[in-house]
């Protein structure tokens, strides 16, 4: 690890180095000595760092860094273009914090950026493996990798497996962006959890690199049940509610979207009872008001929805059986399919589902019949070919990202064309202009299902 100590450490060290490059051993190491406590002396003036640094709504030209610090002091944040360039452009609060949220802007598209995050007196450390890049111009038909994981953080030795298989089987290209299904911090979503099941675990791999894009599941909001105001989620993420990302602006943590490339991410609230009382499924909620809005605004050639509860699935829990889950599918399922949305992605069940391209399924699962809801167009039956005439939403339950297993009465769901209830895994979706490439990568590393779209 390169370790670069800004401007006073580097200059006093440099000089030092060059005063001794002639003389005796005894002199070189007594300059080292000086060297070291000057790196001690600085060190200990760095606060020390317990959370993070960890990136939220990140767009094409802003970015939310925060970091939690043992105790208050103010915020800094620095930017480096190059990583062996001292000088970057830095930004400050005042305010002493423990829970810090520096907010960048007028940062370059598609760009990476080196970072550091201290105090306004401390000196700021840099490593050459804290960067993070800015999403890409919105419409720009740039490559683009997504990561969706679902039901993660239990601290299970599956958890650790579909994270060390993603970290393999992306090396030469990690997610740009990363989003969460819900279920992220069990049990119930205190902090203490989310430090223990996600940020020790992610830390170092993802979290200070990857633009992250939450949503909320039932365990998140632990306690609190249904109400938003005091549940730990909201507090430790900042999402981009302001429409900074792209979309409309949603006015709510719970609910927002983000144009990222040419792919339009909604990010839905399907545990909370929202704005009043209202859940997911009520159609003429704020919630579901600005969704509607937003999809019709969206210009975008690639739309993913997601939210923690899947309109089907017969794993862990049964679309048939679960009163909010059949409400979704009554309900909302119409929205999305008039919108012609891609994707729709959920957790919650803790197996993996894909369904078909479909439209107008909305009974229980013994109602599914090919004929009337699959409305695909395909070269093989992974392979498929989206015209003008129309398309069918594919629905997956990706919610094996830590816990697993789990069959409903019923199980398979007959709308699937690919299930899994044993394995764990998560789903990488690689977007590159008109065609998508999405896989399943498991815990040990293999690709059990794997589909692509191609748009006309
Ligand atoms: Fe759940």
């Amino acid at each position: 690890m390169v370790v670069i100590f800004y401007n006073e450490l580097t200059t006093q060290s440099y000089l030092i180095l060059k005063l001794c490059e002639k003389r005796n051993t005894m002199i070189r190491l007594a300059a080292l000595f000086v060297i070291s406590q000057i790196a001690c002396q600085s060190l200990a003036q760095t606060p020390n760092i317990i959370r993070g640094p960890y990136l939220n709504s990140v767009t094409s030209s802003s970015a939310v860094i925060r970091w939690r610090t043992e105790n208050p002091t103010d915020s800094k944040v620095s930017l480096h273009p190059e990583m062996n360039k001292v000088k970057g452009v830095s930004v400050t609060d005042s305010n002493l914090v423990t829970d810090h949220e520096v907010t960048v802007s007028g940062l370059k598209a598609n760009t990476k950026y080196y970072y550091a995050v201290g105090t306004t007196k401390s000196k700021v450390l840099t490593f050459e493996e804290q960067y993070f890049t800015t999403a890409p111009t919105i419409g720009s038909t740039s490559p683009v990798r997504i990561w969706a994981l679902g039901d993660f953080g239990d601290g299970s030795k599956n958890q650790l497996d579909c994270r060390d298989a993603i970290i393999q089987q992306t090396a030469s290209h990690r997610p740009d962006a990363w989003l969460w299904l819900g279920d992220n911090a069990y049990n119930i979503g205190l902090d203490e959890e989310y430090q223990r099941n996600v940020f020790r675990i992610y830390q170092e791999s993802f979290l200070r690199n990857t633009t992250l894009y939450p949503t909320p599941g039932n365990h998140d909001y632990g306690k609190a049940k249904r109400n938003p105001t005091d549940v730990s989620y909201f507090k430790i993420f900042t999402m981009p509610k302001e429409g900074e990302a792209g979309g409309i602006p949603s006015g709510s943590e719970s609910y927002y979207s983000v144009d990222y490339g040419n792919v339009h991410l909604i990010s839905l609230d399907s545990q909370g009872e929202l704005d009043g009382g209202f859940r997911i499924y009520d159609t003429l909620s704020k919630q579901v008001t600005w969704l509607k809005k937003d999809l019709a605004n969206n210009k975008l050639p690639w739309t993913i929805v997601y939210f923690h509860h899947p309109p089907y699935t017969k794993g862990s829990h049964d679309s048939d059986r679960e009163n909010e889950l059949v409400k979704i599918r009554e309900n909302l399922l119409t929205i999305l399919e008039r919108h012609k949305v891609d994707l729709v992605l959920a957790g919650h069940s803790h197996v993996y589902e894909r369904t078909h391209p479909l439209r107008g399924h909305y009974g229980a699962a013994n109602t599914f019949d090919a004929k009337k809801h699959v409305v695909e167009k395909t070269d093989s039956p992974n392979n498929y070919r989206v015209g003008k005439s129309g398309q069918g939403v594919i629905y997956i339950v990706s919610g094996s990202g830590g816990q697993v297993g789990g069959q409903a009465e019923g199980y398979p769901l007959r709308a699937a064309t690919y299930y899994n209830t044993t394995v764990g895994g998560s789903l990488i979706m690689d977007f590159n202009d008109n065609k998508l490439d999405a896989k399943w990568i498991c815990a040990d590393g293999q690709v059990r299902d794997q589909f692509s779209i191609i748009k006309e």
